[in-house]
């Protein structure tokens, strides 16, 4: 898998001023993964932080000097306004500008699927101190499964299963790992909201070598009939988003 990096930051810095309206299904996750004890920690990081839900949700349940990542300019600006007492960096979560051991709480939600998972768990893994807390959510294979299809979108290695991902943590050495799933469905009344969404969300395609230069006006319009057919049939489209939840701890030893 190619990601295009600048095409995700452009995605997400276009969409970061809508982004709170239709997030609400975003808040919820953070609200999930945060619902249970959260570590006292020195330093917290959110890696993809977006608009700093997260990092504001962090500052009422830890004292933790906190730090905002994301490769978007646009998001960390909306975030420096929610969580001014936060730090802020501009970098990419399978690069990040920190030492090891620098944060004793890696939160990251929503944001793996846009990135090289086992590049990007490494990365969480060595920012992590020893015997710190690693809380993350990502997308697994049922999100937008059939929208995908609709769309032509060859972009099923970002989508794993629940195994596929258990796999993935287990070779990056998260041997504590608790992982679960849930399905969050949204549903639209017409074509464009759905479209909208989708954009919104920044949840569109990002593979280098793809993009909507290669959709012809008359394929969005087939795509758009057969959402209509539907949407006449049951009277709305379901958009579902099947969500991996992960919390675990960084080894003390051999970590
Ligand atoms: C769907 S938003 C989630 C934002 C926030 N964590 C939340 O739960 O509301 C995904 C965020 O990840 C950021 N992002 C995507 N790929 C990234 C990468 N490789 N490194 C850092 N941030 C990234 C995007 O710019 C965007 O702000």
């Amino acid at each position: 898998m190619n990601l295009c990096k600048s095409r995700i930051q452009r995605q997400f810095n276009r969409s970061a001023l809508n982004y709170d309206a239709v997030a609400g299904m975003q808040r919820e996750i953070v609200d999930e993964l945060l619902g249970e004890r959260v570590v006292e920690a020195k330093t917290a990081v959110d890696l993809g932080c977006g608009t700093g839900y997260g990092l504001a949700r962090l500052a009422k349940l830890t004292q933790a000097d906190l730090v905002g990542v994301d490769i978007a300019p646009a998001m960390l600006h909306c975030a420096a306004s929610v969580c001014p007492a936060a730090r802020f960096s501009l970098a990419d979560i399978e690069s990040l500008p920190f030492n090891d051991a620098s944060f004793g709480l890696t939160l990251s939600c929503s944001a793996l699927q846009w990135c090289e998972l086992d590049q990007a768990l490494a990365e969480i893994k060595r920012v992590t101190k020893p015997g710190g807390q690693i809380l993350l959510t990502s997308f697994l294979s049922d999100t937008l499964a059939e929208w995908r299809r609709l769309w032509g979108l060859d972009d099923t290695r970002r989508f794993l299963s629940l195994t596929e991902f258990q796999a993935k943590i287990d070779q990056a050495g998260l041997s504590s790992a608790r992982l679960w799933s849930k399905t969050y469905t949204q549903r639209f009344l017409s074509f464009h909201d759905a479209v909208s969404s989708v954009r919104d969300l920044g949840a569109g395609n990002a593979e280098a070598g793809t993009g909507k230069g290669l959709m012809g006006k008359r394929q969005l319009r087939a795509i758009q009939q057969q959402v209509e057919v539907l949407i006449d049939d049951q009277g709305y489209i379901e958009l579902p988003y099947e969500v991996v939840f992960v919390r675990a701890r960084k080894d003390r030893v051999g970590g």
